[in-house]
């Protein structure tokens, strides 16, 4: 038994005219007309508690699009108490009804939910179609179907030598106990992952996502419950992070935890894990993707179209608040000039506004908090003498939380905006001497504190393989000639090291393994 190996799902173009156009604004009024009102969902049944948090597009913060119920600590606690009445029949369904569940669940969001699921991803996290539909629907489909495949080669594996009179066998067992998935805003892919890739291996979860991705969550829920996901497997809870933390990291029976978030947060939790290792039972698995400063070098001999559109893309897609997004690039002095006119006059055709309007490219950034973090290192960078805005500058908050995209030459290779993560559209290039390339290199390496991803933009076969070579740990997923954003399941598996994460890469073997605690049986006749 074994599946064959699933073709990325296509994108839809949604151009003017397409079916898959009207159908998508259809999805969006059905979205915006009514009131959501959101329940978490523990042991299969919705909990309302009635103490509400708003759900607003961050695109246009005056339209209520719904409110969701908030839990407390008596809600994490019959969270995992739900999962772990659910474990034993869990774990005991074949791995290959479980499979069947999650294939089933990537066909509901390649057909039925596919509008449902990217409205609520552009309305909720300030999405345009293309970035939602690159997201929702084809990312996280690829997730399901490419990890089902990892998983059935996982569980078809040769098994261990036997020697005459005896059968060694390796039974592939998930954890025992509960997981925690910890989901961010910037991604319904990766909301739909986490919690699910842990689950296919007969595992029982406990997910709670950024309260800005609330929205799509639940819509991710209802497929999983549709595709037959039992009661209580995955438990989707809205609690305050502190409070869920505070019961789950105490509790004897966590068996690990699958996060993608910030880097500050992470080690908080790994501390805290630390601190309590003598509570649990075994030892959790940590696996998280966390901050970065993602990096783009061109080298002089680097085709400046290319390199142009790698950057622009690579640092203003979706607002540049991928965890991939390019947001330093060094740039030889030579090609500045050229790069510099091709990149402001692509920047300033960019459109600005609600994700509603399909024309327009760049939308909101997710919340107040953002917005006034990235005004503020814009506001400094006007002041700096180290800094210059060439282009953009501007942001306005009275509607939504437009940022206008913007570029800042740093005259220091340490300027504040070239070590930070901002997470926005706020990109700062540093133009080096076209003879420093060598230091150069150095310094990106040296520079690299997170190591996501990062893109080498050359001709020159030499320095390419050069820069491969120095920036080997400088990025998870490193890039020739091409943007640093974008990675597709099946294709770039996708994770980095150092403030990173722990690498383990997402859509692949390797991440799926993390969910397993083999037992080796060796009976002798
Ligand atoms: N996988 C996404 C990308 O590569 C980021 O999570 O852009």
């Amino acid at each position: 038994f074994n599946v064959p190996t699933p073709i990325n799902e296509p994108v839809y173009s949604y151009a003017p005219g397409s079916k898959e156009r009207s159908l998508l604004k259809e999805a969006l009024q059905v979205a915006r007309a009514k009131q959501a009102d959101i329940p978490m969902l523990i042991g299969g049944k919705e909990v309302r508690t009635g103490i509400k948090g708003e759900l607003r597009p961050p695109h246009n913060h005056k339209h209520l699009l719904g409110y969701y119920h908030k839990g407390d600590k008596k809600h994490v606690e019959e969270a995992i108490n739900s999962a772990l009445s659910a474990k034993e029949n869990w774990e005991n369904l074949a791995w290959e009804e479980r499979a069947a569940i999650f294939l089933k669940a990537a066909d509901l969001i390649a057909g039925k939910y596919r509008y449902k699921l990217n409205a609520a991803t552009m309305l909720g996290q300030s999405k345009n179609a293309y970035q939602a539909e690159i997201d929702s629907a084809c990312e996280i489909i690829d997730f399901l179907r490419f990890n089902v495949k990892y998983m059935t080669e996982i569980y078809e594996q040769q098994p261990p030598v036997s020697s005459s009179g005896v059968w060694n066998r390796l039974e592939q067992r998930p954890l025992e106990g509960f997981v925690f998935a910890i989901t961010p805003f910037n991604f319904t892919a990766i909301a739909g992952n986490l919690p699910s890739c842990v689950a296919m291996m007969g595992n029982v979860v406990v997910w709670k996502p950024a309260d800005t991705q609330i929205y799509a969550a639940h819509v991710l829920m209802e497929v999983f419950q549709e595709a037959g996901v039992p009661a209580g497997v995955i438990n989707l809870i809205f609690a305050h992070g502190p409070d869920a933390g505070d019961v789950i990291f105490n509790h004897p029976d966590f068996a690990g935890i699958h996060f993608t978030g910030s880097t500050a947060v992470f080690q908080e939790i790994w501390k805290t894990i630390g601190t309590n290792i003598h509570k649990y039972r075994s030892y959790p698995r940590i696996v998280g993707e966390t901050g970065g400063k993602d990096f783009i070098l061109v080298h002089p001999s680097a085709d400046v179209k290319v390199a142009n559109t790698a950057v622009v893309r690579g640092a203003f897609e979706y607002q540049g608040q991928k965890c991939s997004a390019a947001s330093r690039v060094y740039i030889p002095s030579s090609l500045w000039p050229e790069m510099k006119a091709l990149m402001i006059e692509d920047i300033k055709s960019f459109k600005i506004g609600p994700t509603e309007d399909f024309g327009n490219f760049i939308n909101a950034v997710i919340d107040e908090k953002s917005f006034d973090k990235l005004a503020k290192y814009i506001d400094q960078a006007k002041i700096d003498e180290d800094a210059e805005i060439i282009v953009g500058g501007t942001y306005d908050k009275s509607e939504g939380y437009f940022i206008h995209p913007t570029v800042i030459e740093a005259k220091k290779a340490d300027y504040v905006t070239m070590r930070e993560e901002l997470f926005g559209p706020v990109l700062t290039v540093y133009i080096y001497e076209d003879d420093k390339w060598e230091e150069t290199l150095h310094l990106v390496d040296k520079t690299s504190i997170y190591a996501l991803t990062g893109a080498v933009i050359a001709q020159d076969r030499y320095a390419i393989a050069q820069a491969s070579s120095a920036l080997k740990n400088s990025a998870g997923n490193f890039y020739v000639n091409d943007k640093c954003t974008g990675a597709v399941v099946g294709q770039q598996p996708f994770g980095g090291a150092r403030g990173s994460g722990t690498n383990d890469k997402a859509g692949s073997m390797i991440n799926l393994l993390r969910w397993v605690s083999p037992r080796t049986i060796k009976e002798s006749f």
